[in-house]
């Protein structure tokens, strides 16, 4: 799908010959006298003033479109437009229209085109990789975004756009059936990145990670027959550069419990418990196309958590990477064993920040439900930097607490720390355990365990929260 930007007034956009005209109406702004104003004013009431109302017209005269919508956008804020934008897209898609022009009457904030365009794309999203070949993909090719003036949109217009590829080749990755998308494969997706400029990619096997005695990483991956893979991304990231910020990705491939195996309704969905990591790539793949002066280093541990004669057990003691012996009392507590290898291998980068990303606790999804991720950080101003991002983005976090208190039930009688606190505060005990390996830099971590993905008739990856973690990164960037 391509976008392109260009100003020009109502008439202009009426005279733009394409398959659907969607104009954005807002309620404080009259449109400009001509074809289209007129039109609007033939509608009156007929068009109600709540935002996502649409009004339908098939080959209108004096327009060059097939199709005109017009969409109320109200109040023209984030949730008006993406109210609007996912109805107006939703109603045309059955028609399978290839070239639209999304024309805002009034020019929006470039929070409001972010979240237009984000929402054109997951309204108009089709996933095709694993089904027939009669399959169709989405219908839409070119997508004309106008308005009157574009001059202060350009740079958020840029954004948006990288984002949606990002956040798309997010989606893409986590969607895809875990045989589909092995650790193998995930490095195989993270090497491809390579063909972008400024991006480098290595991958540690079982054998160079066992040389670096990541003892919790390997205990996870040891009952699988899928190889074991440490994807290490740089975007941007040399010698004497300034210090890079780490994304440390959560990427099992599948979660099926291991010994301590999950109830079979809903298991297919562990499937997406690489998507941490997938927000990883999308992010290297949306700094490709931005090119912004940082540097950015990207960790994923990818192994999938099964059971097997060589898997772990519960009561098995493993040692990680800083040394810290570590009780698995639960082996479905696998994500912050795999993260905290990570975490430790993220000091030889003298980071800058460094932020996990991870679909770590059920607990999350039942705390903050599917609108926010879980934020945590021993730094406050890292904090609010990713809470700031994820405003602008709408790709919402919430700051959660870090009181020592919480690590009490990680005591073992047989390690330094175990695995497993009760189940009371699980999203935030399970923060205190991967805290203990990121005492060395400013970290946060993010539990995207209920906002990475739907469930039900719209079950599929959501792509966040690379939306997030690119507003973070570009606030980093300070010549721009
Ligand atoms: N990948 C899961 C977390 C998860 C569960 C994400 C449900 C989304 C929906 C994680 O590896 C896990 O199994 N966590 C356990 C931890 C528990 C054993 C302390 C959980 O949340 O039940
Ligand atoms: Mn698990
Ligand atoms: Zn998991």
């Amino acid at each position: 799908m391509n976008f392109e930007l260009t100003a020009m007034d109502a008439d202009g956009a009426a005279h733009q010959p394409c398959d659907v005209l969607l104009l954005l109406l807002a309620s404080d702004v009259k449109p400009a006298p001509g074809v289209l104003s007129t039109l609007v004013e033939q509608a009156g009431g007929d068009l109600e003033s709540k935002a996502g109302s649409l009004l339908d017209m098939y080959r209108p005269n004096g327009l060059s479109c097939k199709r005109l919508v017009l969409v109320q956008s109200a109040s023209g804020n984030a949730h008006d437009m993406r109210e609007a934008v996912h109805k107006a897209v939703t109603l045309i898609a059955t028609a399978k229209p290839h070239n639209i022009i999304l024309y805002f009457e009034k020019t929006p904030s470039s929070q409001a085109l972010r979240v237009a365009l984000t929402t054109l794309a997951e309204a108009s999203y089709r996933y095709t990789t694993t089904k027939g070949e009669k399959t169709e993909g989405r219908s839409l090719e070119n997508v004309k975004v106008a308005m009157p003036d574009t001059t202060a949109l350009n740079k958020a217009f840029d954004v948006a756009v990288a984002a949606v590829h990002g956040i798309e080749f997010a989606k893409e990755w986590a969607n895809r059936p875990a045989n589909h998308a092995t650790p193998t494969l995930l490095a195989q997706a993270a090497q491809s990145l390579e063909k972008f400029p400024k991006i480098k990619c290595r991958v540690l096997d079982a054998k160079a990670v066992t040389k670096l005695n990541m003892g919790a990483f390997l205990a996870v991956a040891q009952g699988s027959a899928q190889p074991l893979q440490f994807i290490v991304l740089r975007y941007n990231v040399h010698g004497k550069g300034r210090p890079p910020v780490v994304l440390v990705g959560k990427g099992i491939t599948f979660d099926s419990g291991g010994i301590c195996i999950k109830p079979s309704p809903d298991m297919d969905e562990m499937k997406f418990d690489m998507s941490g990591a997938a927000s990883v790539l999308g992010v290297f793949h949306a700094l490709a196309m931005l090119q912004p002066d940082i540097s950015v280093v990207g960790l994923i541990p990818a192994c999938e958590n099964l059971p097997s004669g060589h898997a772990i057990k519960p009561g098995d003691v493993v040692t990680s990477m800083n040394g810290l012996t570590i009780e698995i009392l639960n082996t479905d507590a696998e994500g912050r064993l795999v993260l905290c290898d990570a975490l430790v291998y993220a000091q030889r980068f003298k980071p800058h920040a460094v932020i996990d990303i991870a679909t770590l606790t059920g607990a999350c999804v039942i705390a903050l439900g599917k609108v926010r991720s879980g934020l945590f950080s021993n730094n406050t101003e890292l904090s609010a930097a990713l809470q700031a991002a994820g405003e602008s983005s709408q790709d919402l976090c919430w700051p959660m607490p870090l009181d020592e208190d919480y690590a009490e039930g990680l005591k073992s009688n047989f390690a330094d720390l175990a695995n497993v606190a009760g189940r009371p505060g699980g999203v935030i005990t399970a923060a205190k355990f991967l805290q203990r390996f990121a005492d060395k830099f400013s970290w946060a971590h993010l539990d995207i365990a209920g906002t990475a993905w739907k469930s039900g008739d719209a079950k599929g990856a959501t792509g966040r929260p690379v939306g997030l973690l690119l507003d973070y990164l570009l606030s980093q960037d300070t010549k721009a």
